[in-house]
C-alpha cells in the first residue's frame, strides 16, 4: 500500500466500501472492472487486474473521468498478494488484461499511472510494451513517501490527447 492512496480497509468495511461498488460497476459495464487472478494449478487467490474505460481531458490521467462501454481508452490497474511477488504474475495477468482490452473491449489505447518511485509497477508496464508518456506532479492531501518524484503516466497504443 505504500505506493497507493488510502489505507487497507478492515475486513468488515470491505463489503460496503469495495465489494458493492465493484459489483455494481461490473454489472453496468460488463467486461470491465476488477478481474480476479487465480493460480492456475490450485485456484488460489493471487490478486486482481482492473480495466476502466476513461475519457481523456488533457489533465493528469489520475483524474480522467469514467467513460462508457466501448470507449477507445481503457485504464489498467493491478495488484498481486505479497507472497506471490517476483514470479512474473503481474506481468502475465496484466498482459492478459491488455489483450482483452484491445480485442474483446475494442480499445485502441491502454493507459496506466503509477508513482514514479514504484519500480516494480513501472517494470511491469515496460515489459508489456507501454511507453512513458510523461511524469506529472500532483498535490495530495496525504502524500505517500516519494510523491515528490511524481506520477509516471504510461500509454500503449494510439496516444490519447
Ligand atoms: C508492482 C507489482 C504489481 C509487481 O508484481 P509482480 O508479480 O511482483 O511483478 P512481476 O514478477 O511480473 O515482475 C515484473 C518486473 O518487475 C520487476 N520488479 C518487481 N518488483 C520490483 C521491485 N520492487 N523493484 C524493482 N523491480 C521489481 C521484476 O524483476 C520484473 O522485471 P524483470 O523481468 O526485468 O526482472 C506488485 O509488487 C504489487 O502488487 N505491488 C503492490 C500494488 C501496486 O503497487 N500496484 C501497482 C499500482 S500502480
Amino acid at each position: 500500500m505504500r505506493h497507493l492512496q488510502g489505507d487497507a480497509l478492515a475486513p468488515e468495511r470491505v463489503e460496503e466500501k469495495v465489494l458493492v461498488p465493484m459489483l455494481m460497476a461490473a454489472a453496468e459495464q460488463p467486461g470491465y472492472g476488477r478481474i480476479c487472478v487465480e493460480r492456475r494449478d490450485d485456484g488460489a487467490f493471487i490478486g486482481w487486474v482492473s480495466l476502466v474505460p476513461r475519457v481523456p481531458d488533457g489533465g493528469p490521467m489520475y483524474g480522467w473521468v469514467r467513460g462508457a462501454v466501448g470507449a477507445p481508452v481503457v485504464e489498467l490497474g493491478y495488484r498481486v498478494v505479497h507472497e506471490a511477488w517476483g514470479m512474473g504474475l503481474a506481468t502475465e495477468a496484466a498482459g492478459a488484461a491488455v489483450e482483452h482490452a484491445l480485442t474483446t473491449l475494442g480499445a485502441s489505447t491502454v493507459v496506466a499511472t503509477t508513482m514514479a518511485v514504484n519500480a516494480g509497477s513501472r517494470r511491469v508496464l515496460e515489459r508489456l510494451g507501454f511507453t512513458l508518456a510523461g511524469v506529472r506532479f500532483l498535490q495530495w492531501d496525504e502524500p505517500n513517501p516519494g510523491w515528490e518524484q511524481g506520477e509516471a503516466e504510461y500509454v500503449l497504443g494510439v496516444r490519447p490527447v
